[in-house]
């Protein structure tokens, strides 16, 4: 099971420092990993590197990955962070195609597909977020946005495996009306996900769903218990380590 951090655009050197040592504290980080649930990091892309560093000296087995990479291998990109470099600082993956990304800053399916084909090719496990809006949630219609969002990534996906990639791909639900809104999808809503996956695209496509959106260690006890999915992808109540470590007990 991975339990993602994502914390956005927040956090700096010292309350990462504070929060690490919070972390630090606790003595299960081992043996958790033995029974496979993992804690990942995805600081902003300048506290790559100095977690990384933090990590190794504290000798804490999280995995970091970014929150983003360039749908491009190299060049005139300015602002942007290749595939290449976050191989380069030796991360474990990427999140891509997050709703945030999509609604805010214009990214589209297509470069949500390019950006995986280029992180499984420098052995990046990427996190492929998606989702419906609330109003995409009322036409009824909302299993069509999975698999159009889906679709040209599994087909990136697909020609990977044929070229011998075996690197896992994780699929992220996550609604955007239940990011940040307190607002928690339910059981059934992530059940009929996993279902339309594993009929659209198969098994493999659907047994490493993760659930973002609205996730604390109240409603996580909810969503393990059932066992319904992967892991998750944690905003908000992650970036209270307290918290990150409330839920690893609940697991
Ligand atoms: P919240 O947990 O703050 O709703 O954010 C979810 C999210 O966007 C994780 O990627």
């Amino acid at each position: 099971m991975l339990m993602v951090a994502n914390w956005k655009m927040n956090m700096d050197r010292d309350a990462i420092v504070s929060y690490l040592d919070v972390l630090s504290k606790e003595g299960r980080w081992a043996r958790w990993c033995a029974h496979g649930y993992r804690l990942l990091l995805a600081p902003p892309y300048p506290y790559l590197d100095f977690l990384m560093h933090e990590l190794r000296e504290r000798e804490l087995p999280f995995w970091v990955v970014a929150q983003n990479m360039c749908a491009h291998e190299k060049g005139a990109y300015t602002g942007e962070v290749s595939a290449d470099m976050l191989r380069d600082l030796a991360l474990n993956g990427v999140i891509l195609g997050h709703s945030e990304r999509r609604r805010l800053f214009g990214e589209t399916d297509a470069h949500v597909a390019a950006k995986t084909a280029l992180a499984l090719s420098r052995e990046l496990v990427p996190i492929v977020c998606f989702g419906e809006t609330e109003e995409e949630r009322q036409s009824k219609d909302y299993p069509r946005v999975w698999e159009r969002q889906i679709a040209p990534v599994w087909k990136e996906v697909q020609k990977a495996r044929a070229s011998g990639s075996e690197t896992p791909v994780y699929f992220a639900y996550e609604p955007v009306w239940a990011i940040g809104t307190g607002r928690t999808a339910a059981l059934d809503d992530i059940r009929e996900v996993a279902w339309n996956l594993r009929e659209s695209f198969g098994h493999e496509c659907s047994s490493g769903l993760l659930y973002g959106g609205s996730v604390n260690d109240e409603s996580l006890s909810v969503l393990v218990e059932k066992g319904t999915v992967y892991g998750f992808l944690v905003g908000g109540a992650f970036l209270d380590p307290e918290i990150v470590l409330r839920s690893f007990h609940l697991l």
